[in-house]
């Protein structure tokens, strides 16, 4: 019996974030330059229905019957089985990479149980439809952090730019006219779970306050649809910038993620953001192609640990 291989790539929201939680639009996009992969093989001397899983990344070297049922990783192999009715699988080993960082706005958690959702389902010989993977992976997310909205399952299953709204069937978001953006690294890890909370605390303190700047950021996101469809990338710089003041406003942005917004919009990009729970993690900013390898080194001379350049398509 071979052994089944399946990878998911990372996402970065564009609009959106945090107002998603709230029944609000939001878009994203995968980022393919990085990506978790998930293999199985079978392992003929193994006893009957055991999981060696090893994750190296994480320093995890154990068996599926060692991990608490709460684990993440736990979590979406028992997903896999019971959906499938499988109580004791072959016996086989399971290895798990990524060269997403974690805890950093780019989705590692969502592409890690999306491969090993379909590395596992293809390996008992029945694939799972990407409705059933994001279904599953949507569980495993609530492990992470208790609110998901379930936009980064959505994004990484589909594998293709979606415009989100919680509870409603994924939108595949036509993109008419490619465009770039630059993905810098504050280097500051920032768990979701924290960043959510603090925003549904202070939601909860002051409900008026935060429904207007949840209604704000959605319908920024609701005008950067229109403004992808229609082919006006460039216009999308200045919806960037109004969706960062919010997210300050809602106290999720950093120092050091203002200071990479202002040095990318210093450096020439048509508008900037923090982009997914904020606090840490990752920003986004809108450039010109001919001049994403200078606000990235821009970026990376204010001290960003990492880069990442990416052009959005429709396909
Ligand atoms: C995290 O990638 C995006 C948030 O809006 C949380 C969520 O949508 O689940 C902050």
């Amino acid at each position: 019996m071979p052994a089944f291989t399946a990878s998911a790539p990372g996402k970065i929201i564009l609009f959106g974030e945090h107002a998603v939680v709230y029944g609000k639009p939001a878009i994203a996009v995968p980022v393919t330059q990085v990506s978790a992969r998930a293999i199985l093989r079978p392992d003929p001397r193994g006893v009957p229905g055991s999981m060696h899983i090893q994750a190296p990344a994480v320093g995890l070297d154990t068996y599926l019957a060692d991990l608490p049922d709460e684990h993440p990783l736990a979590a979406a192999v028992n997903g896999v089985l019971s959906t499938l009715g499988v109580s004791r699988p072959l016996a086989c080993s399971l290895r798990i990479t990524s060269t997403i960082p974690v805890a950093s706005g780019l989705g590692s958690g969502a592409a890690v149980s999306v491969a090993i959702i379909r590395a596992l389902s293809a390996f008992l010989g029945r694939p799972l439809s990407n409705e059933q993977v994001s279904e599953l992976a949507f569980e495993v997310e609530k492990l992470h952090h208790g609110t998901p909205s379930g936009i980064d399952n959505s994004v990484i299953t589909y594998a293709r730019p979606v415009y989100f709204m919680r509870d409603q069937p994924i939108e595949v978001l036509r993109v008419s006219q490619p465009f770039t953006i630059v993905i810098g690294d504050t280097g500051i890890s920032s768990p979701t779970a924290i960043a959510v909370g603090d925003v549904r605390r202070l939601w909860q303190k002051d409900p008026t306050h935060y429904e207007a700047l949840f209604d704000a950021a959605g319908k920024i996101a609701r005008q950067a649809r229109q403004t992808i469809e229609a082919g006006h990338p460039n216009d999308l710089g200045a919806l960037m910038d109004s969706n960062h003041a919010l997210l300050q406003q809602m106290g999720v942005s950093s120092p050091e993620l203002d200071h990479l917004v202002t040095v990318a919009r210093q450096a020439s990009a048509l508008g900037a953001k923090l982009s997914g729970a904020g606090r840490g993690g990752n920003m986004i900013a809108l450039v010109q192609p001919a001049n994403a390898a200078y606000v990235a080194e821009a970026l990376s001379n204010a001290g960003a640990v990492r880069t990442i350049a990416t052009q959005i398509e429709g396909r």
